[in-house]
């Protein structure tokens, strides 16, 4: 097996071959003036089970090319087997259609992965498994939230109350419950469809005076994160964490939810950012290794 070190993974990859002792493939890469992209494999990948880190946070579509690109390359090149591994997978929240006239977003990337040569896909905490069905190879998906409560509990933060923003996102607070051996439970959460406007409402929630840890799959502008804060200082929480497997946070979506009250953003390296304290490394290579 040999690591392929995405751009967008560098630091990822080589903590994965170094757990791997694998032989690592450096990449060359650049933007043409015009904003193409172009790579290329630095060592040889021939008769080798090719091993592509790659995440595909913003920008996406930079990243999703280099992906096909490496693919392409490493399928050219002799690979024997090309396996992605997408830390964070851009395009799953379009898993399906809600507005007529919208595209399947994520079909039309798996489809193009394939076409570029992938075998096999791992990704992590993608956003509905179920976005991974029409997949036309094999697809593994990964929870890093036990990984992620494990680091709360060895800084001492134990029997948090874990709480999921959504009842779609339950598991994950159970899954967070199962490491913290607090409480759970979940908020109401609405999006409108065309604005992206979120609103909550308190539930009955018992949170008075407790730890909270917001549990999430992504943190993209924050409006989740900031809304579920409101209503947990409304309702007396002592102190309010949040963490995600996928810390986008973009623009100063950090700011503002550390301005709502929130005392620490705790993320991983699916998204390398400073909120990524909290490496998906060994639960990727044990994947790798099964
Ligand atoms: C949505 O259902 C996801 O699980 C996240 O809650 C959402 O993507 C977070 O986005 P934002 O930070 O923009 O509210």
């Amino acid at each position: 097996m040999k690591i392929i070190l995405g751009p967008a993974s560098k630091q990822l990859g080589e903590k994965i071959a170094q757990l791997l002792n694998a032989q690592k493939v450096p990449v060359a890469f650049k933007s043409f003036p015009d904003g193409e992209s172009y790579i290329r494999l630095e060592a040889d990948v021939r008769n080798e089970e090719a091993v592509i880190i790659q995440t595909t946070s913003p920008p996406q579509d930079q990243k999703l090319i280099q992906l096909a690109l490496m693919a392409d390359a490493a399928r050219r090149n002799g690979a024997e087997k090309v396996k992605a591994v997408v830390p964070y997978l851009a395009y799953a929240r379009q898993d399906k259609i809600f507005l007529q006239g919208e595209a399947l977003s994520i079909e039309t990337i798996a489809n193009m992965l394939k076409v570029a040569g992938i075998d096999s896909l791992i990704t992590v905490n993608v956003h509905q498994e179920k976005a991974l069905n029409n997949f036309p190879f094999p697809t593994k998906n990964i929870s890093a939230i036990p990984t992620l409560a494990e680091y709360f509990r060895h800084r001492g933060i134990q029997r948090a109350f874990a709480l999921a923003p959504d009842e779609g996102a339950i598991h994950i607070a159970e899954q967070a419950q199962q490491v913290l051996k607090g409480e759970c439970g979940y908020m109401e959460k609405q999006r409108d469809r065309y604005t992206g406007q979120v609103s909550m409402e308190k539930g009955s929630l018992d949170v008075r005076g407790k730890t909270v840890i917001i549990f999430d799959d992504i943190i993209s502008t924050g409006g989740t994160i900031i809304a579920a804060a409101k209503i947990l200082k409304e309702l007396g929480t002592k102190t309010i964490y949040a963490s995600c497997v996928h810390p986008i946070l973009i623009g100063d979506a950090e700011k503002r939810i550390l301005d709502s009250g929130v005392a620490e953003i705790v993320g991983t390296d699916s998204v390398p950012d400073h909120a990524s304290k909290v490496s998906l490394a060994p639960l990727i290579a044990k994947e790798l290794l099964s």
